[in-house]
């Protein structure tokens, strides 16, 4: 049960102002040295479609939002297109909560497991606290905080149980800008068919 990770943590949180107010003020945390900014939320906290991204980039780190960049755009032209309002239907979070910053200059290297792990308690705060009825895991590091396991390629479209809420791999955004191929069969077909079903789970279980 995800709500026994913070059982042995001096804090567990009242609300999500409260968990907020927390991690913007965190220095033990493992890529607090780096210096970099911690990046939360955008959109409505009150939404019932989450979709939990990777870990800031350049453009987060600077505005403090996540997925605001060419990411970010593409991600919300995506939930446009199937109807959602990314203001208000969306709450868009990430597994990692700070840019990891490459070793040589190059920012966003990919988290590394302990950064993963260290993480994840936080972003089952937030899922508990904002209470999501549908997830959407965008690539391998959102989906391997979340299910243990990685294999996007393989996973993406189907629907996991997640303690009574319903989750869904899709592929990175970031992944669609650098494989931009519209084959039958591509990442960018393959994921508007995924959206198109999590339209359908939406108006079924929410509207
Ligand atoms: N990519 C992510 O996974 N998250 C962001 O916030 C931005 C880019
Ligand atoms: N690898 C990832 O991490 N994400 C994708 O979406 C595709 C491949």
């Amino acid at each position: 049960m995800q709500l026994g990770l913070f059982e042995n943590r001096p804090n567990y949180f009242a609300s999500f102002d409260d968990l907020v107010d927390y991690m913007m003020k965190m220095e033990d945390d493992p890529l607090f040295p780096a210096g970099t900014n911690m990046v939360i939320y955008r959109g409505n906290p009150a939404a019932k479609l989450m979709i939990i991204g990777e870990a800031p980039g350049t453009n987060e780190d600077r505005l403090g939002k996540p997925f605001v960049g060419r990411s970010g755009q593409l991600l919300d032209q995506i939930l446009n297109a199937a109807g959602f309002d990314p203001e208000e239907d969306v709450f868009v979070t990430n597994a990692v909560f700070r840019l990891p910053p490459g070793d040589d200059g190059k920012p966003l290297r990919k988290p590394t497991n302990d950064e993963i792990d260290y993480y994840q308690p936080y972003l089952l705060e937030i899922i508990r606290l904002i209470d999501p009825v549908i997830m959407l895991l965008t690539g391998n590091v959102a989906m391997q905080s979340m299910l243990g396991q990685t294999g996007i390629t393989k996973l993406r479209g189907q629907w996991f149980d997640y303690n009574g809420r319903f989750a869904m791999p899709i592929f990175h955004p970031a992944y669609l800008l650098r494989n931009p191929t519209r084959t039958p069969d591509g990442p960018k077909a393959l994921t508007w068919r995924d959206i198109q079903e999590v339209r359908r789970k939406y108006d079924e279980l929410v509207r």
